[in-house]
This record gives structure tokens, C-alpha cells and sequence, in this order.
């Protein structure tokens, strides 16, 4: 559980943009963060010690999963994985694909890079929907990975994103919940 101090100071920080990038959305940017060197260094801490001990690596999510991911998996002093959007990583590679509002999606790593029997940390910034978080849980299983533990800046509790991880088993761990 992060600091009353600590949530305060982010709820302070980052901007809630109405209608953007459709109407009826509230998006919540993250940017103003990495404004300040002492908070990101306050966030990358408390994200780190919930994980403290209990992964053997972290996978984030492109692209935002990648701001704090890997300040986490350095503070950590674990191996980081990326987890891209499809198309930009080169071969081998091994792929998942999952469904958005409206088509698909499909997200891949490296072959090899994750190893069977670690316990990974799944980082990202946000959960919505958990459509991304649970793609990502999918192609950790698939290469005979645990996933251990979810982490994220902020879980959005209207979407329900939790539900779509219980599956997994894992502890899911969020700084801010809106
Ligand atoms: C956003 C956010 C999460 C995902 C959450 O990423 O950073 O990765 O959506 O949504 P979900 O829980 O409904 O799947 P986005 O795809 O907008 O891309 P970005 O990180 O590259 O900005
Ligand atoms: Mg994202």
C-alpha cells in the first residue's frame, strides 16, 4: 500500500483530460510525472518494493509500461522484458493476439528472453479494460513463465480490469485507483 503522502502528491500531479481521445472518456496523463525527478524516484521505490522478493523478472507493456518498467526492474536488479506491439520486434518471436472494442490486437516478445519457471511481474501504467494485462498474462503462460504478481500506476475500478486477471492467481498491486 503506497504512502497517503504518495497518492496525494501523484492525485496532484497527474491530469485528468476529459473527452480525449473520444468523448466520454477521462484520460489521465501521466507526463507531468517525469516533471519531477523525485517523484518518478518516489514512484519507481514504492512500485519496487511491492515486488520486492517476489519476481524474477518484469515484463512491460509497450509503451507506456516501459516509463516505470524498467526503473523498476533496475531498482529490482532483475532482467526486464519488453513486451511489444506487433510488427516491431525482430525474429524469433512468440505472439498472443486478444480483442479490442472494435477488431484486434496482437502483442509479442522475444523468444527465449523469458524463462521457463520465472516469476514475473507484469508492469504497466494503467488498467482499463485488463484486454492488454490479460494478453500479456497469456503469452508469459505460454512460454512455461509464471505470472507472480500485476503491477500499475493506476487501476481504473469501473472496468473491472481486476476480473479478467483473477485467472491468473496473481497479486494485483495499483498506486492509484480511480
Ligand atoms: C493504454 C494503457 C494500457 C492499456 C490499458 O495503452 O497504457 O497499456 O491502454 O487498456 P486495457 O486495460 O483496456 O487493455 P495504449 O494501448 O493506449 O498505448 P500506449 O501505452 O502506447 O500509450
Ligand atoms: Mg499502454
Amino acid at each position: 500500500m503506497a504512502s497517503a503522502d504518495l497518492i496525494k502528491k501523484l492525485e496532484n500531479t497527474i491530469e485528468n483530460i476529459p473527452d480525449f481521445p473520444i468523448p466520454g472518456i477521462q484520460f489521465k496523463d501521466i507526463s507531468p510525472i517525469f516533471l519531477d525527478p523525485k517523484l518518478y524516484e518516489e514512484v519507481i521505490a514504492d512500485l519496487a518494493a511491492a515486488s520486492k522478493g517476489k519476481v524474477d523478472a518484469v515484463c512491460g507493456i509497450e509503451s507506456r509500461g516501459y516509463l516505470f518498467g524498467i526503473a523498476i526492474a533496475v531498482a529490482l536488479e532483475v532482467p526486464f522484458i519488453l513486451i511489444r506491439k506487433k510488427g516491431k520486434l525482430p525474429p524469433p518471436i512468440i505472439s498472443e493476439k486478444y480483442d479490442l472494442e472494435y477488431g484486434s490486437a496482437e502483442i509479442e516478445t522475444r523468444e527465449g528472453q523469458i524463462k521457463k519457471g520465472q516469476r514475473i511481474l507484469i508492469h504497466d501504467d494503467l488498467l482499463a479494460t485488463g484486454g492488454t494485462t490479460e494478453a500479456a498474462a497469456k503469452l508469459i503462460e505460454k512460454q512455461g513463465a509464471t505470472v507472480a504478481q500485476f503491477s500499475f500506476l493506476i487501476g481504473l475500478k469501473s472496468l473491472n480490469g481486476d476480473e479478467k486477471l483473477k485467472k491468473f492467481g496473481a497479486e494485483v498491486y495499483h498506486i492509484l485507483e480511480y
